[in-house]
């Protein structure tokens, strides 16, 4: 029974203190008024943009940048400056933001685009010449500034040649407005995909974001933590242990804010009321199996099986090698396996060659690691690591139902097989 009363219980409650002031600022969808360590590519995009302001035609650029590196950060916070200066000069300025990731045909782009000044078109059915046409008119119906931000350009489907091409040579049939299109893609090869005259056009201008090094990373981690937490909650490593793990992978600040995020989260829900570096080890594991977990279960039933016979050589020669060591595999020797469970679950064999290309994708995805090695006159070959505990990797395949008739196949009659 309780004897305190109500009111009182919910005061305590309110009472009770959180190492968070603010946890929301250190969602990866929250940016920050002043973006440290990017004045540069700030000053360098404002300055291709405000031309428009003058009256004069704006270049096309695309920038290009690994993950986490700020570009979607940066470009909707030059958006945001553009409006309000064009704003307060009279001069009406739109910034339509669009990720390709999700807008990711060539008709609901346009759609999308011309739906943002008013027009009315259907979700499907109109040839898009004429979705073309209305978003056109409707940019030229007046004296404007628009820039459309094409974030994730490369995921726009290959049949998005064609929206690129008349989007960013749009200018020369406007007689009214002026328009600039921002690309933005993590690929730095994406344009070797594009048609030349799309490539040119679209990119006028080129920026490359470099990676943040720890530094750096420490500096914005530390301005997010001072807005997300109250005085004495992070322990004094913290922060450069964030970022010295987010360094390391390819300096990626989502991916340093991910662990600050996660580190606290794990010391609250322990009823700490600080943070400190095993709850940091922690969350970068924790991260890491998430990561590990969602590419795994996504890959197509190739891959899959793929990874599984490497998995299967690395538990079955497990017992063989030192504790501290890896199992080096050869492609041959994956491929053998590979083809002889293809025949346990009735799957079609692909061939050496594009298994070859399979174990380049697993390698790239962080899976496995593939080194090509020059074996003199036996010519090249890769050699073949898991990245991750086979143990592990083998439960998360295994709950795919099509591989579920490998699940009996014994490590010991394996053994044998293979003759160790
Ligand atoms: N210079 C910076 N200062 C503060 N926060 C940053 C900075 N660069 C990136 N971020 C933050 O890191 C996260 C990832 O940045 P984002 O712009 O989405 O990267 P990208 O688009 O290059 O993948 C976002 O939460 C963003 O606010
Ligand atoms: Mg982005």
């Amino acid at each position: 029974m309780r004897n305190t009363p109500i009111a009182e219980v919910i005061e305590g409650l309110l009472e009770s203190k959180s190492m968070f002031r603010n946890r929301d600022v250190l969602r990866s969808t929250y940016v920050p008024d002043y973006l440290p360590h990017r004045d540069r590519e700030v000053e360098a995009l404002l300055k291709i943009l405000v031309v428009a302001l003058r009256g004069d035609t704006p270049s096309n650029i695309l920038i290009y940048g690994k993950t986490g590196t700020g570009k979607t950060a940066v470009t909707t916070h030059v958006g945001d400056e553009l409006e309000k200066v064009g704003g307060k000069r009279g001069i009406p300025c739109r910034v339509l933001y669009m990720n390709c990731e999700v807008i990711d045909t060539q008709y609901r782009l346009l759609a999308n685009l011309a739906r943002n000044f008013g027009k009315r078109i259907p979700m499907t059915g109109w040839p898009t010449d004429q979705v073309y046409s209305e978003f056109r008119n409707a940019v030229d119906s007046k004296e404007q500034v628009v820039v459309i931000i094409l974030d994730e350009i490369d995921k726009l489907t290959k049949k998005g040649d064609d929206v690129l091409y008349s989007l960013s040579r749009i200018n020369s049939t406007l007689k009214r407005a002026k328009v600039s299109l921002v690309g933005i893609s993590n690929d730095l090869t994406f344009t070797e995909f594009l048609d030349p005259r799309i490539r040119s056009s679209l990119g006028e201008e080129e920026l490359v974001f470099p990676p943040y090094n720890a530094d750096q990373l420490a500096d914005i981690l530390q301005q997010r933590a001072e807005m997300a937490f109250g005085n004495g909650a992070l322990g004094g490593d913290v922060i450069s242990l964030c970022a010295a793990l987010a360094a390391r992978e390819h300096g990626d600040a989502r991916k340093a804010l991910d662990l600050l995020r996660v580190s606290a989260e794990l010391a609250e829900r322990s009823g700490s009321m600080s943070v400190h570096e095993a709850n940091v080890r922690k969350a970068q594991s924790r991260i890491e199996s998430d990561r590990v977990e969602e590419v795994i279960v996504t890959l197509p039933t190739q891959s899959k099986l793929l990874l599984y016979g490497i998995t299967m050589l690395d538990r079955a020669t497990g017992s063989l090698r030192k504790p501290s060591g890896r199992t080096i595999m050869s492609t041959g020797e994956v491929y053998r396996i590979y083809k002889r469970m293809c025949g346990m679950i009735d799957l079609d064999a692909l061939t050496q060659r594009r298994i070859t290309e399979l174990i380049s994708e697993l390698d790239m995805l962080g899976i496995v690691n593939a080194t090509v090695v020059n074996r003199g006159r036996y010519g090249m070959t890769k050699e073949i690591s898991l990245e991750t505990p086979a143990d592990h990797v083998h439960d998360m395949l295994i709950t795919d139902t099509r591989l579920q008739p490998l699940m009996d196949l014994k490590l010991d009659s394996f053994q044998a097989q293979l003759g160790m």
